[in-house]
């Protein structure tokens, strides 16, 4: 079992729709278009998909490309799935796998079109990364597979109206998304730059865009929970005395209704080498 509660990730989902960039979402679905055939229905395969938020954010671009998608939802999270499952049971083109990914090589990519991720590549490793790139590159052929990942966490908090320890309480949080999140050490911000840098160098072409979460008074919980997130992190270590810490809480929820916050992701889309 992960950490991640269905509460979480719906908490998060509204965000996550609004943050997730348009542009690059519509890439990655204008190249299904392009090598879907009459006869067979192409296939998405999310991982670590939790309750299917990447399917939700498809949804209305797929209808309007008339793509009638096939998905494929791998996690490791019986909840997760069945909760996926059970919002999805009329449907009959989605289908759950309940999977560690920590083993990528055991993942089939046959017939699979296009690979999504939202909030996943920031908890892997390097490691992860590389032998995805390289299970993709071994199990396909490459002109038939694209990549879309979606909100991995850039390392960035900005909060308005600043505080004091802000940067502080950032520099310890970014050092604890680093911890081990069962793939070895985590690349935390640094995920997209790997993400990159290992399909750049199986010939993929890769286009990037910032989706920040812009956090506004109305979505005080989210914000609220991410106050406590930061706070139990920096309580953890020794670089701040608690009481600074509590401070910098107290003033970060005196400001929920009025203030605001970007905490910076990055989309990121990896288009295959085309046919010689
Ligand atoms: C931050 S959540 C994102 C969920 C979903 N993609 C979304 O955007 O709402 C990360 C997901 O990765 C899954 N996960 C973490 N470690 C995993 C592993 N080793 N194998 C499969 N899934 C894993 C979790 O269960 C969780 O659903």
């Amino acid at each position: 079992m992960t950490g991640f509660s269905i509460d979480w990730l719906d908490l998060r989902e509204s965000v996550d729709l609004q943050a997730r960039d348009k542009s690059l979402a519509k890439l990655a679905i204008r190249w299904l278009k392009n090598i879907s055939s009459p006869d067979q229905l192409p296939l998405i395969l999310d991982l670590g998909s939790g309750t299917g938020s990447t399917v939700r954010s498809f949804d209305s671009l797929l209808d309007a490309e008339s793509i009638p998608a096939r998905w494929r939802l791998i996690d490791n999270d019986p909840n997760l799935l069945s909760e996926a499952k059970r919002r999805y049971e009329t449907s009959n083109r989605i289908e759950t796998c309940l999977a560690d990914l920590s083993n990528i090589q055991k993942i089939s990519f046959q017939n699979v079109n296009l690979v999504t991720t939202s909030a996943l590549l920031d908890l892997v490793s390097a490691n992860f990364v590389r032998d995805l790139a390289q299970t993709i590159n071994a199990q396909s052929q490459l002109s038939n597979i694209a990549l879309y990942s979606a909100l991995n966490y850039d390392g960035t908090a900005k909060w308005n109206p600043q505080h004091p320890l802000d940067e502080k309480i950032l520099s310890i949080f970014n050092e604890d998304q680093c911890k081990d999140k069962g793939f070895g050490p985590a690349l935390g911000p640094g995920a997209s730059e790997c993400f990159k840098d290992e399909f750049q160098a199986i010939g993929f072409t890769i286009m990037i865009a910032n989706s920040p979460w812009e956090l506004e008074p109305d979505d005080h919980e989210l914000t609220n929970s991410l106050i406590d997130g930061f706070a139990e992190v920096a309580l953890q270590r020794e670089d701040c005395s608690n009481s600074e810490i509590e401070n910098w809480r107290s003033f970060r929820k005196n400001q929920l209704t009025s203030g605001s916050c970007q905490i910076g992701h990055i989309d990121s889309v990896a288009l295959p080498p085309k046919k010689l």
